[in-house]
């Protein structure tokens, strides 16, 4: 699979006028898109002991599930406020196009834990970054982000490698 990039649909203004918004559904629904996009992102922690991966909602579970049975290990859900059972930490955060509280279920990491945070797409890294706290304020260790898509201009990864976080992407 040479061209993941071609697989992926730029809907102009949605879902606010002036957003570029990168559907990756069109790449999911492609069968040799879909699994080299799931080996490309797990293959950087292929050879290191990570015990989960946080994906976060909504399309980092589908493609966080996936990075997860390939690499042998838990998952870990990080939802939108009030969408988990049980009691929850949260963490606000700033997105591209609005605000939101992310949660995860206080008791889903065991102190010590290294975590690979998995979404489908970082762009300011608000969310990801959200999510890199919720990790630590639950004792885990975050041993790195993996995302399908980066939004260059957007400066995500520098946030994240400005908390000291590993981060690979398949696409720019
Ligand atoms: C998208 C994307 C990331 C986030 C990235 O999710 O899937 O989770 O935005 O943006 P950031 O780097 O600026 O924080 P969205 O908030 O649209 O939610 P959804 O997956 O539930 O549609
Ligand atoms: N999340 C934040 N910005 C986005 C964009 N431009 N396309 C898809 N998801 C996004």
């Amino acid at each position: 699979m040479s061209d993941l990039r071609s697989l992926i649909r730029t809907i102009p203004d949605y879902p606010k006028p002036g957003i570029m918004f990168r559907d990756v559904t069109t790449l999911m629904g492609n069968a040799q898109g879909f699994k080299a996009a799931v080996e490309g992102m797990a293959a950087p922690y292929a050879n290191e002991k990570i015990d989960a991966v946080a994906g976060i909602e909504a399309r980092g579970f589908i493609l966080g599930g996936a990075v997860a049975d390939r690499l042998s290990c838990g998952f870990i859900p990080i939802r939108k406020k009030g969408k988990l059972p049980w009691k929850t930490i949260g963490q606000q955060y700033a997105l591209e196009y609005g605000v939101d509280i992310i949660e995860i279920h206080e008791d889903a990491i065991t102190p010590g834990q290294r975590i690979l945070i998995v979404d489908d797409l970082i762009a300011t890294g608000g969310t990801a970054e959200a999510a890199a706290k919720l990790i630590s304020r639950t004792g885990g260790l975050v041993a790195g982000a993996s995302f399908l898509v980066d939004l260059p201009e957007l400066g995500g990864l520098d946030l994240l490698r400005s908390h000291g976080v590993r981060t690979h992407t398949l696409i720019a």
